[in-house]
């Protein structure tokens, strides 16, 4: 990562936050929502030679490791969509990716606030952005967290579903008054993914008695929810709020914030939702009906959305069996999601000149010796792949490097900058250019 640091220049100076829209034309008029497929004739080897300054070339350099492809590009973009689009405040959900760059290219793009689950990501977003603004957005603190939150990182607003962890946070904060408690609602994840309608969240019956205490401790009252990752349809959004209406209503009390959390879908084989502007739309108009008073905000809490498009992977094949590839990084490394919740992720063979085969299907094992390191796919892969091929494995920027383990001693911390288009994007066509204070090389 360290070769990142050159790229955006001025990084420290802070981002001038300007409001809503006000960036609109720096960035040109947004086009094309519809989804984005680049068609790159030449593979990784040509486009690491010719846009990379400093990096490899895959073609001579042959690089045994896995090699991580950064697009600070696509996360500026995103930044600048949601921070342009979303009718309120977009935070950040670190975990999705807790890269610093990525955090500096957000906060250089307009992104000002970050949803913090941890206590280390508080203070990585502190070390990289010291005025950005971290929500501790996880419903189960502990009382050390939360006191260095609030203390050495003034952190002031944090989600809960218990009255244990209201209770909790107030103690911890020594009963501060200028708290904004957000009350985390159960939703379902019926249209989403990856469910997170289990753990977190208070039940129908717990809604009423922890709004009424959370109202009597807090300064700002909110309600958040998260509808579950890659939610496909703006439906997920609309059923949210109308259960944070009922809610409301119950506990009759004035609330100023409403998150309507993550969940923001990327584009996947398989998995290729409608434009991100309509789920803004129906968001739009559930928050206007809500009885809240007329200065309350809307947040979001997109991790996914921003960050899906910021890299992918450059894998060897080491071996290849029938249909199946044993690649160079697998479930431990940043393929966990296509091992454990069966995600599939585009590929593309980066071979010269192109292989005339036709397309079929592979799965891929990774390098650890689990049986459990397999990919199951389908992946769809030109018929004459074979051992010394190298394959570029979209879109894993969300969740991928996150999960990355050394296990068994597997696992690459190489990291090239390229500044071609990835496989897919939701941002549509007419790319709004590069901010002025971002140096490309
Ligand atoms: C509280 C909270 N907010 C935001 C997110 C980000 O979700 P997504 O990546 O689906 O946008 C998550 C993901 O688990 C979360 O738990």
């Amino acid at each position: 990562m360290g070769c990142y640091q050159s790229y955006v220049a001025a990084s420290a100076a802070p981002w001038d936050f300007q409001p809503q829209g006000s960036i609109s034309s720096a960035y040109g008029t947004w086009r094309s929502l519809e989804l984005h497929k680049t068609h790159r004739a030449l593979g990784l080897a040509n486009s690491v030679s010719t846009v990379v300054s400093g990096a490899i070339d895959i073609a001579k350099t042959r690089p045994v490791q896995p090699v991580t492809l950064i697009r600070p590009h696509a996360a500026a973009r995103a930044a600048r969509y949601f921070v342009e689009k979303f009718p309120g405040r977009p935070m950040y959900a670190v975990k999705a990716n807790p890269s610093a760059d990525l955090i500096q290219i957000l906060w250089d793009n307009g992104i000002t606030h970050f949803d913090t689950a941890s206590i280390a990501e508080v203070r990585l977003v502190k070390s990289v952005a010291p005025q950005a603004v971290c929500c501790f957005m996880h419903p189960v603190k502990s009382e050390e967290a939360i006191a260095e939150a609030y203390f050495t990182h003034g952190v002031r607003t944090y989600s809960l579903d218990s009255m244990e962890e209201l209770e909790k946070i107030v103690d911890a904060t020594d009963h501060a008054e200028d708290l904004t408690l957000c009350v985390r609602l159960r939703v379902s994840s019926e249209h989403s993914k990856l469910s997170l309608a289990s753990k977190f969240g208070a039940a129908p019956g717990e809604t009423k008695e922890l709004l009424f205490r959370a109202r009597q401790a807090a300064d700002a009252l909110g309600i958040c929810f998260h509808v579950g990752s890659q939610a496909m349809t703006p439906e997920a959004y609309a059923n949210a709020m109308e259960r944070v209406r009922a809610a409301i209503v119950d506990a009759a009390v004035t609330v100023d914030v409403i998150d309507v959390g993550g969940g923001f879908p990327s584009s996947y084989p398989g998995m290729e939702p409608p434009p991100l502007e309509r789920y803004f739309e129906t968001i739009h108009r559930a928050f206007e009906s809500l009885p809240v008073s007329y200065s309350s905000e809307l947040w979001c809490e997109p991790g996914r959305a921003l960050c899906a498009e910021y890299s992918s992977l450059v894998v060897r094949v080491e071996r290849r069996r029938g249909d199946e590839l044993y690649i160079n990084d697998g479930a431990y490394g940043a393929l966990f999601d296509a091992a454990h919740i069966g995600w599939r992720f585009p590929v593309e063979l980066l071979r010269e000149p192109e292989s005339r085969s036709k397309d079929m299907a592979f799965s891929f094992y990774g390098p650890t010796c689990d049986d459990m390191d397999h990919m199951a796919g389908p992946f769809y892969l030109p018929a004459d792949v074979k051992a010394g091929d190298y394959l570029e494995i979209g879109m894993l920027g969300a969740y991928g490097s996150a999960m990355r383990t050394a296990f068994n001693g597997f696992g690459s911390d190489e990291t090239v900058i390229v500044a071609d288009e990835p496989m897919v994007s939701l941002y549509g066509e007419d790319m709004p250019q590069v901010a002025s204070n971002v140096v490309t090389l």
